[in-house]
């Protein structure tokens, strides 16, 4: 079973022909909304990889159909807290060329405290996974409670702020985080990312794939991407993570997690929306990958 520690938020979709530059005032082409959140995006990518998720969260008394729509897409809900602040929400800029650019507001998921994280890990078993990413707090408090509880511990590290990589890597077994943040990550610890005290680390390369790095096997290992035509980029990474770590859970070997996490997030660039329109396994299997999903 899978604990994602994270955000729930509205997206608000403008797109564009190019991303504003500053001082600029464009008409977006198209408006669309729906349901984010890096955390959220993450529950559902795992849901429709297959895997059993509980939701740790907050949402505002503006957010109960967020809630609604994550039990829908078979996400478990009883660990979202609903608490009297606006639901978090990003404004996402989307450019013909697939790129974007976003502005968070968090709301309600910066008061997702250390009682509501302690009392739904209490619920956990050993061997379940702990995701977390950098848009709730608690992460500090999240990560060795886990690991004290025998759990997987999994962060995927955006949006990015070193210190707090540095702050819980002792208790990650798995670190994904894009090519940029890996760069500033070395940079940051001046070590690079074979020393760190993590035995698995993704990197993601967008077009280009990703990249593992195992320190407990001293290996490294190139994926390249599925060559697609991409409409919107945003949600990629978090629909990579989801179902890679849906398929760790399901006993299916890192290569083969991240095969099929590579196939979801390559559905997905070829997508408007983040959530609501994340591919379930059926879709993938339907889509003629040369990949083998029957480990
Ligand atoms: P985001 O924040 O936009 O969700 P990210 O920076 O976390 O993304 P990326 O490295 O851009 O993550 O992408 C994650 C994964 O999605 C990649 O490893 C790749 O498998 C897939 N992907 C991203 N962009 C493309 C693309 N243009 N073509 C094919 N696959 C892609
Ligand atoms: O990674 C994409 C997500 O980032 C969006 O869903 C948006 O809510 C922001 O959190």
């Amino acid at each position: 079973m899978i604990w994602n520690l994270g955000s729930i938020n509205a997206d608000n979709f403008y797109y564009l022909r190019h991303l504003p530059q500053p001082g600029e005032t464009i008409a977006a082409e198209e408006f669309r909304q729906g349901l984010g959140g890096k955390g959220a995006n993450m529950s559902v990518a795992a849901a429709r990889a297959g895997a059993r998720v509980m939701h740790i969260g907050a949402v505002g008394p503006d957010g109960k159909w967020a809630v609604e729509r994550l039990l829908e897409y078979g996400v478990e809900t009883q660990h979202i807290h609903m608490i009297n602040m606006p639901t978090g929400h990003a404004n996402i800029c989307v450019a013909e060329d697939g790129e974007n650019s976003i502005v968070l507001f968090a709301g309600a998921n910066h008061e997702v405290n250390d009682r509501i994280i302690g009392a739904a890990l209490a619920e956990a078993s050993p061997g379940d996974f702990l995701l977390m990413q950098n848009e709730t707090l608690g992460q500090e408090f999240a990560a060795p409670t886990a690991k004290t509880l025998g759990m997987r511990v999994v962060y995927a590290a955006a949006p990015f702020e070193a210190e707090v990589v540095a702050d819980v890597m002792a208790d990650v077994d798995l670190l994904v985080l894009n090519e940029g943040e890996a760069a500033e990550l070395e940079e940051v610890l001046g070590q690079s990312l074979e020393q760190l005290p993590i035995d698995d680390i993704i990197v993601t390369l967008g077009a280009d794939g990703c990249k593992w790095v195992s320190n407990k096997g001293k290996s490294e290992e190139i994926f390249p991407a599925y060559p697609v035509e991409v409409v919107d980029t945003t949600g990629a990474g978090d629909t990579f993570t989801g179902y890679l770590v849906a398929a760790l859970d399901r006993g299916l070997s890192m290569q083969s997690a991240i095969t099929l996490g590579m196939q979801a997030a390559a559905l997905m660039v070829m997508r408007k929306g983040t959530a609501d329109v994340i591919p379930d396994l059926k879709e993938i299997q339907d889509h003629d990958f040369d990949g083998d999903l029957s480990e």
